[in-house]
């Protein structure tokens, strides 16, 4: 299927490396410019060449730490009028919630909420003046199935998730859609670190605790980041102009509801 967005620009958030890398990856193969970002600028640096194996038009890095307002900044200056923006960001740490004082929750909800309603509202207006824009927000399965260990994640997601459910119709009549993506566990670097506190809370190795994860998912599996690049790049697509406000779960079936 031709997507029908190449030589559109997207700023890709926190992509440097796994589900972030996977939709700059999706995106750039479809002749989309891609602007990608990352703190690490060797990890960056890194990226930025594997991208430019498979695509068909523009790769830039920008060395900036997404929550803070000078790193926004610094992501739109190579361009501020985006036709895609992939919202993105680390995950907060696990924990239990008897631990977290008001800075880690200011934490959490600037680097999950907070973040991506301040990079929509720089990009939005002009995506709706061009008549075209596609947003993707990437949340967590956590947002419909809460993990206790994870409370900081669960609320301040869930916080963006009911934020952009309102501002989805608000702006669906000038071309622009918003969708979350709420992955379940994908193999990259922050599973292995969310493998690990489970590991060490059950007293088992961490090897022991991704076979266990593996045989829990319906699917046997975890998820290949590639996977979720590709819907990513799917929703930032032409065709998916009247599919909005929706938060897709992509986690092997994990969700047990029927809806
Ligand atoms: N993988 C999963 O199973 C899973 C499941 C549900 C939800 N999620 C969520 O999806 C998001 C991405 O996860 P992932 O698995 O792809 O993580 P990852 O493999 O650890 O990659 C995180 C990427 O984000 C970048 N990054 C982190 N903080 C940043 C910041 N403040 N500014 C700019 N870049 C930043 C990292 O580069 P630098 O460190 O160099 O900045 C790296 O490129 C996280 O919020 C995670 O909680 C993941």
């Amino acid at each position: 299927m031709d997507l029908q967005i190449s030589n559109k620009t997207a700023i890709v958030c926190a992509s440097s490396k796994g589900l972030g890398k996977a939709c700059a990856i999706a995106l750039a193969k479809e002749g989309v410019n891609v602007i990608v970002n990352g703190r690490n600028a060797d990890t960056l640096a890194l990226a930025v060449q594997e991208i430019e194996k498979v695509a068909t038009a523009n790769v830039q890095g920008v060395v900036a730490d997404i929550t803070t307002e000078e790193g926004r900044q610094a992501l739109l200056a190579p361009c501020s009028t985006p036709d895609i923006l992939v919202n993105n960001a680390g995950g907060p740490p696990p924990g239990d919630f008897r631990e977290w004082d008001v800075e880690q929750w200011n934490q959490a909800v600037n680097a999950n909420m907070l973040t991506p309603i301040m990079l929509i509202k720089a990009t939005v207006d002009s995506m709706m003046e061009k008549g075209f824009g596609r947003i993707v927000n990437i949340t967590s399965a956590t947002v419909k199935a809460p993990i206790p260990s994870l409370g900081l994640s669960n609320g301040a997601r869930a916080g963006l998730t009911g934020f952009i459910a309102g501002l989805a119709r608000q702006v669906a009549s000038r071309g622009v859609t918003i969708n979350g993506i709420l992955p379940g566990p994908f193999e990259t670097d922050r599973l292995k670190t969310t493998m690990e506190s489970r590991a060490n809370a059950a007293g088992i190795s961490i090897e022991e605790q991704m076979v266990k994860g593996r045989q829990l998912n319906p699917s046997g599996r975890f998820g290949d980041p590639q996977e979720l690049g590709e819907l990513c790049a799917f929703l930032c697509s032409v065709h998916t102009g009247y599919l909005t406000g929706q938060n897709i779960v992509v986690d092997g079936g994990s969700y047990p509801g029927t809806l």
